[in-house]
């Protein structure tokens, strides 16, 4: 059996207004895993040598069906052994199971002569969020995989497009203590939304493709925001709107929620700022009592990759 180590990146999800169709990749954190195949075998097997805490059962695990669907549409028996060798902490916001979807069917497509796409890679993987969320979306698998920020236009039938990230472009992330599990999260969710906030959001969402397509970091800044979600979720994360405020006073050019929470992201156009705006965000969880993780770092465009064959 052949095998090589993978690398998928961190991500962000929805980036304020682009719920469920926008992402950014993150640098600097991500999940390796090992992965092997050997063809005209049978059988999956993912064993977690991370540290980090997972459900044990395979049908739990989110690499599961995206490799059960990606062996599907192959067409030919394959064993696969998976080994999780450093995992981002699930419910962290950051994209954690995508990452390990993401890592999972890179390194497999590699290892099998690249049969698939890039998108097809992301269609196969965004099967491992429905197992979380109940909903098969590709914002954070997209980015884990191809890198820089993706805008997925359609799901049917699925069309995504991905965007390269201006230089110069950094994240503060902030993960506090607090469980909001994805499922919750969205079934806070309104089924039907005003059209005055449709037409407030979809002049964001351009605005935020624009900004990225011209290299515009104010665009970007000024269109990061969410009349649709925002309003609904902020209330999980204790005084949101004073985060928002003293965030945006450090420098930063938007914050908003990470995909569904709890933890929330700023952007900035330069490192020290989004080191100190991850400062703020820290002593604005640690006086309400609630410990806190954060991360800075550059905004990639580099999605997954194989880091030793
Ligand atoms: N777009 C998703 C949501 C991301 O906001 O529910 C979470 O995985």
């Amino acid at each position: 059996m052949k095998h090589i180590k993978v690398f998928a990146p961190g991500t962000v999800a929805n980036l304020g207004c682009g719920f469920d169709v926008m992402g950014l990749t993150l640098d600097g954190v991500g999940d390796l895993l090992e992965v092997g195949v050997e063809p005209d075998a049978e059988g999956l097997s993912i064993r977690n040598d991370s540290g980090v805490d997972l459900p044990e059962s395979l049908d739990d695990n989110v690499i599961t069906p995206a490799v059960r669907a990606m062996l599907e549409a192959y067409g030919r028996p394959v064993r696969v052994e998976i080994r999780l060798l450093e995992k981002i902490v699930p419910g962290s916001g950051i994209g954690s199971s995508a990452a390990s979807s993401a890592a999972a069917v890179y390194g497999i497509n590699e290892l099998l002569g690249r049969p698939f796409s890039g998108k097809r890679l992301v269609e196969f993987a965004m099967q491992g969020e429905a197992l979380l969320g109940g909903t098969a979306h590709a914002d954070n698998v997209g980015p884990a995989l191809l890198g820089g920020v993706v805008l997925i236009r359609g799901y049917e039938p699925f069309d995504i497009v991905r965007l390269p990230v201006p230089d110069n472009f950094f994240y503060a992330v902030a993960h506090p203590a607090i469980v909001v599990s994805t499922k919750m999260a969205r079934e806070v969710l309104p089924r039907e939304i005003p059209l005055s906030s449709a037409v407030k959001q979809w002049g964001n969402v351009g605005g935020l493709v624009a900004g990225f397509a011209l290299r515009d970091v104010a665009l970007i800044g000024r269109s990061m925001h969410d009349a649709v979600v925002e309003p609904y979720r902020k209330g999980f994360i204790p005084d949101y709107d004073v985060l928002k405020a003293s965030a945006l006073d450090e420098g930063a050019l938007a914050l908003n929620i990470a995909g569904s929470g709890p933890s929330v992201f700023a952007l900035a156009s330069d490192y020290a700022v989004a080191c100190r705006i991850a400062d703020r965000m820290k002593a604005h969880f640690a006086e309400r009592g609630i410990a806190c993780d954060t991360y800075a770092g550059r905004v990639s465009n580099a999605g997954a990759r194989v880091v030793e064959s």
